[in-house]
């Protein structure tokens, strides 16, 4: 049996009551806005491993602490199995089609006069006296007095962020199964790593979604092999899905603490916010963070702002931080380490790999035409040694989580500047 402390269940119910009303908040501005996204309700299924009755115990306990409506159904025989394990059903849970939505909200948002950018790379958001100052590539300026940093993994911060929360690369595989043959919910188990599973309908049939075996970023050389066991671990459990037409990966924000991090941003002091941390939960954690955000500029009070503040300390969490400090710190032993092949001849086409010149490590992409394109493997945000990812086909770095396209432009935040770049016969 657990007992929360009244503190930690307080806060447990504000995270709960802010997740739920960025639910709502999703359902109100697709009546209002009209948008076709194809949202609705549904619910979702927690499911244990056959061992793990005491974790379905204690996640039991903690619910019912906090409010949390759910039920233990004992016969389950309309919905996929993912164990043979406890379930638990949380009732009037959401899906929607996450593009369409943001299309939705872009009409609206310029309808009412807002002007959207795309593909403006920022340098620099410096606070001054009376405004920030957002520098772009191209070197122009922007002021304003309150800028928001919603970028998945914060640019606007060196360190601070950083040392809380830890990327992970997810995997996803899809395709098509005949129309109905899977109830649409929202499934997930509780293994080490996790896997969930989604259902999209369209018209003539519909698309099953599964991910899961995600691991730290930069830190697993055989990205195929995770697709694999994913493949194997969905086929094992959805024997009508023939083909598999879709895989790809992304990248995931892990707090230490599992709560994001969103509020004034800890380096920039007061006008300067930040929008991290989802922890795979990027829907309703961008929208309650919107809604949070919005009362901190409007100097609104709002009971989410302290169990979200970015510059806050859980000593609870601190065992988990010492672990990623020295996962991390292990990383910059990466400076010493032979690189992945001995010669720039052994790299296939279209593949990067890493390569040692003296002291100097060198990221180096094999182009389609066999010319080469050497890197300084140099992270530019805080100088670890960045990894190839045959998958992505990107150069990812394993501290921060930095990713980088073949030729060392910024695809992913925390760095800024491009990998550094350097001459083969130096
Ligand atoms: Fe921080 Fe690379 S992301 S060192």
């Amino acid at each position: 049996s657990i007992t929360l402390e009244p503190e930690q269940q307080g806060r447990a119910r504000l995270i709960m009551e802010s997740q739920t009303a960025a639910i709502d908040q999703i359902e109100q501005i697709v009546k209002e806005e009209n948008i076709d996204c194809d949202f609705m309700r549904l619910p979702g299924f927690l499911f244990f491993l056959p061992d793990q009755n005491d974790e379905a115990q204690k996640e039991m306990e903690a619910c019912r602490n906090v409010g949390l409506r759910f039920d233990e159904p004992q016969n389950l025989t309309d919905v996929p199995r993912l164990t043979n394990g406890r379930v638990m059903r949380f009732p009037n849970q959401a899906q929607f089609h996450a593009i369409k939505y943001m299309n939705g909200l872009v009409e609206a948002a310029e309808r009412r006069g807002a002007v959207v950018h795309t593909g403006t790379h920022v340098t620099e958001i410096e606070r001054e006296d009376n405004y920030v100052e957002v520098e772009t590539h191209n070197g122009h300026k922007v002021h304003c007095k309150d800028v928001l940093v919603a970028t998945n993994i914060p640019i606007s911060n060196l360190v601070l962020i950083h040392i809380k929360q830890s990327p992970y690369r997810t995997y996803v595989v899809a395709g098509p199964v005949p129309k109905g043959s899977v109830t649409p919910g929202l499934y997930w188990d509780n293994e080490s790593p996790y896997h969930y599973v989604r259902v999209q309908s369209e018209t003539d049939h519909d698309v099953l979604i599964v991910g899961g075996e995600d691991h730290k970023t930069g830190q697993e050389e055989d990205t195929d092999e995770r697709f694999n066991r994913l493949e194997a671990w969905t086929r094992a459990r959805f024997p009508m899905l023939k083909e598999i037409t879709n895989r790809w990966s992304g990248q995931v924000a892990e707090p230490i603490d599992g709560i994001g991090y969103i509020g004034h941003e800890p380096e920039k002091g007061k006008h300067v916010y930040i929008i991290t941390g989802d922890s795979g939960m990027g829907m309703t954690h961008g929208t309650l963070g919107a809604m949070l955000v919005r009362d901190m500029i409007l100097g609104r009070d709002n009971p989410w702002e302290k169990v979200y503040s970015a510059g806050r300390l859980n000593l609870k969490a601190s065992g988990e931080l010492l672990k990623e400090a020295v996962n991390m710190a292990g990383q910059y032993a990466d400076h010493l380490t032979p690189g992945d092949v001995d010669s720039v001849d052994d790299i296939p086409v279209g593949e990067g790999r890493l390569v040692r010149r003296g002291l100097r490590k060198l990221a180096v992409y094999k182009n389609r035409d066999g010319s080469m394109h050497a890197m300084s493997a140099v992270c530019t945000h805080l100088g670890c040694i960045v990894q190839w990812n045959p998958t992505e086909k990107s150069w990812d770095c394993p501290c921060h989580g930095s990713r980088f396209d073949p030729n060392g432009n910024v695809l992913n935040g925390p760095a800024i500047d491009p990998l550094k770049r350097v001459n083969l016969d130096d």
